[in-house]
């Protein structure tokens, strides 16, 4: 059994919030990272911190839109590690808003993060499991995924997709691969609101800094799913702050 003290882990949305509190976790416990993200200064300090605590990591500027980014970055680590045990796909953006706003370009954003980026990495990972004979992909959906709160329905959409392309892939894995779902509760990160409508994100701000959980919170449980032994497959983890409905 690999251990996380050897183990090769990409995480996409590196750059903050969960991503981030992950990275630093994993790194803590020996594992050899490789983070992206699309802000290179950002994911520069994450990559920095790291290293300065004598963790393993390299950062690579990823869209996760984009096909091409994917495969550089699962490249990346079989360049400089010479494998990859895990892909943590966590790239986000949650800017809701109502339908009548008509901001097509948000939904076509969640959609292409959460739902194209999903199946870019997917594409990129699943070539190099196979070959290895073993891989875990962990992808993060959302409690949003279960319950439709107005004005968050695209969103929900997009993160009941992360579920379903989850499932589909957990049947088809064989006994080698491990797919986990994590589903986090409201998150205390800076991606809470952004770029929502100025009500919506003015409503989740609030209820963040009222009931939201640490980052470091999600982050221990998608650690846990990665920790379990080969052949074990958590296949999800729901994590929320206990005050939330
Ligand atoms: N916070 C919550 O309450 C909560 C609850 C449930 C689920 N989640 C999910 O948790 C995940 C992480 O979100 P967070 O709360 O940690 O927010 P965050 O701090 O804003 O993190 C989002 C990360 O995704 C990256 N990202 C966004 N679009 C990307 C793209 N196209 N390509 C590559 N990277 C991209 C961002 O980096 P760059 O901008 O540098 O690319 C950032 O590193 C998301 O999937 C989110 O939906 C969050």
């Amino acid at each position: 059994m690999r251990t996380d003290q050897d183990k090769v882990i990409a995480i996409t949305g590196a750059s903050s919030g969960i991503g981030e509190a992950t990275a630093r976790l994993l790194a803590g416990r020996g594992a050899r990272l490789v983070l992206g993200a699309r802000r290179e200064d950002r994911l520069n300090a994450v990559v920095d911190g790291i290293m300065a605590r004598g963790g393993t990591a390299v950062g690579v500027v990823v869209d996760v839109t984009r096909r091409a980014d994917l495969r550089r970055l699962t490249d990346t680590a079989l360049e400089r590690y010479g494998r990859l045990d895990v892909l943590v796909s966590n790239a986000g953006t949650m800017a809701v808003s109502p339908f009548d706003e008509l901001r097509q370009d948000d939904w076509d954003a969640m959609v292409a993060t959460h739902v194209t980026g999903l199946l870019n990495g997917i594409g990129a990972a699943l070539p190099v499991f196979r070959r290895q004979g073993t891989g875990h992909f962990v992808n993060v959906s959302s409690t949003a995924a279960r319950v439709v709160k107005s004005p968050q329905a695209v969103y929900a959409a997009t993160k009941a997709a992360v579920h379903v392309i989850s499932e589909g892939l957990r049947q088809e894995s064989g006994p080698g691969l491990r797919v986990t779902v994590v589903s986090p509760g409201f998150t205390h990160t800076e991606g809470v609101g952004k770029g929502a409508s100025p009500e919506a994100a003015a409503a989740m701000t609030r209820m963040r800094d009222e009931i939201a959980m640490p980052p470091s919170a999600v982050a221990s449980a998608i650690g846990y799913a990665i920790d379990q032994p080969a052949g074990v497959d958590v296949g999800e983890i729901v994590v929320r702050p206990t005050a939330q409905a």
